[in-house]
């Protein structure tokens, strides 16, 4: 390893010195990918990306992925989203209202979720808008024995509906986000060997269990989750750039104000796993 980098807490983060002029180098690319695998979240302290340079890097680290483009009428989506409420910017305001619940990006459409999200931040909120991140693979294994038992095989429905339930009633979502749901295991076998769980704000309903059952499971697991010792919570500075694997983590922002100014850009890199 020629990068240098700190280990931000045992479970979960790490502060990687990142040289702008290397981002497109394979060498680097490799050893970055090895860091996220062992850390989940990297953050690269004040690089200032450009969008192109962003770009070429969610390029080196496995291809861009533009999820918004998946909703239907959103084809066009820019390669690079403006996740804002700034008027005039933002025309998906409740769909950025819900970064404010613990969630997995692109768990609703039928692709493999990304591999990992990459976000700078351009303009900060005064108060509020801190990004907090939980190691779902850090909390799957340290569920007790019979706890993983029980979730063997379970499947579990994830909604935009649901993960809008806190601010929005299921009919006044647009009918194109309203359509969007997908199933997958609640536990995740992944590639590497270690397993995560596939929950969070858009989790519905387990398949084949009522309501209430479902819920009891999906908010105990959520709960356990979030506990401190699996999270880590960003302060940005101006132009931070964090860059977290989506295949193992839950994020969400600390609620800021719609007059805020906050803007962060994101790009997100293509998942090469379904969840299975
Ligand atoms: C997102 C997201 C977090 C943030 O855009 O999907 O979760 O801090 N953003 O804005
Ligand atoms: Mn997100």
């Amino acid at each position: 390893m020629t990068l240098k980098f700190d280990v931000l807490t045992p479970m979960i983060g790490a502060r990687v010195h990142l040289d702008r002029t290397t981002l497109r180098n394979p060498a680097t690319a490799r050893e970055l990918l090895q860091l996220l695998e062992r850390h989940t979240v990297l953050v690269f302290p004040r690089l200032n990306l450009s969008d192109e340079e962003q770009l070429a890097l969610t390029g080196a680290l496995g291809g861009n992925v533009n999820i918004a483009a998946r909703i239907a009428g959103r084809e066009n989506a820019e390669a690079v989203y403006q996740v804002s409420l700034n008027e005039g910017v933002r025309i998906e305001k409740e769909y950025v209202l819900g970064t404010f619940f613990w969630h997995m990006d692109g768990l609703t459409v039928d692709i493999p979720p990304p591999k990992a999200t990459v976000l700078t931040a351009r303009h900060l909120a005064a108060a509020g808008g801190q990004t907090e991140f939980a190691s779902t693979k850090a909390a799957y294994a340290a569920l007790p024995a019979e706890e993983k038992a029980g979730l063997e095989g379970l499947r579990v429905v994830h909604t935009v509906t649901a993960a809008l339930r806190e601010i929005m009633h299921p009919e006044d979502v647009d009918a194109a986000r309203r359509a969007l749901r997908h199933e997958h295991p609640l536990v995740w076998a992944r590639a590497d060997g270690t397993k995560s769980l596939v929950i969070g704000a858009t989790a519905d309903l387990i398949t084949g269990k009522s309501q209430a059952e479902s819920r009891a499971i999906l908010s105990r697991l959520l709960e356990w989750t979030v506990q401190p010792a699996f999270t880590y919570r960003h302060s940005w500075a101006l132009g931070d750039c964090v860059v977290w694997d989506n295949t193992c983590a839950l994020h969400r922002v600390i609620p800021y104000a719609t007059d805020s100014g906050r803007m962060m850009h994101r790009t997100a890199i293509a998942g090469t796993e379904p969840v299975t």
